[in-house]
């Protein structure tokens, strides 16, 4: 687990090797057979699903966290987050299920499918939304990587995507405006 100043970095290594992979599936991409093209399709939707199962839980965990530390609205704002990202977790396996696959729902690896960290108990509020901040960061990165593999490949999965991508933007804005939010509050009180 990292330590609460490197929260960004240990983010970062991880979405880079899931990235790599991601790079290496689409370069790949020319020389396969149909049936090899889904089962790539399915492999990198099981990552996309690992990542939103791993959002739900971080922030379900932070508004119950936060409770106690921030006003009832940023436990709400986490409350929304984790809804939205059930709702893509949602879709993603069903995707997943109509391409021919079985969503991998399994607890053991989980963290290694993902893109995100489940990150850190304990922190303060401003650790905690910077931590958001950045796994939605991460997860902006990752959809952008999996429009273009679909782009011509697979258009209902590229706009189920697209979709989710759109709302990953909203989460990011939220987070940065919690932390405006916050220093707003806190150079208040000086
Ligand atoms: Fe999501
Ligand atoms: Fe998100």
């Amino acid at each position: 687990m990292a330590k609460e100043g490197e929260i960004s970095n240990y983010f970062l290594q991880d979405v880079n090797k899931l990235r790599a992979e991601t790079q290496k599936y689409i370069s790949d991409g020319a020389m396969t057979s149909d049936y090899k093209d889904t089962k790539r399709s399915v492999k990198l939707l099981q990552g996309a699903l690992a990542t939103e199962i791993v959002c739900v839980l971080r922030y379900t965990m932070n508004s119950i966290s936060v409770s106690g530390i921030a006003s009832k609205s940023v436990a709400a704002e986490f409350v929304e987050h984790a809804n939205d990202e059930r709702d893509h977790l949602q879709r993603i396996a069903e995707r997943i299920n109509q391409l021919g696959g079985a969503p991998n729902f399994d607890p053991q690896g989980l963290a290694s499918r993902s893109a995100n960290e489940y990150g850190g108990h304990d922190l303060s509020l401003r650790k905690m939304v910077e931590q958001n901040l950045a796994a939605e960061r991460i997860a902006i990165e990752h959809y952008c990587d999996l429009i273009n593999y679909f782009r011509n490949r697979d258009p209902s999965t590229r706009a189920m995507l697209e979709e989710i991508l759109a709302d990953e933007e909203d989460h990011a804005t939220d987070m940065l405006d919690l932390i405006g939010d916050n220093e707003a509050r806190q150079a208040a009180r000086k």
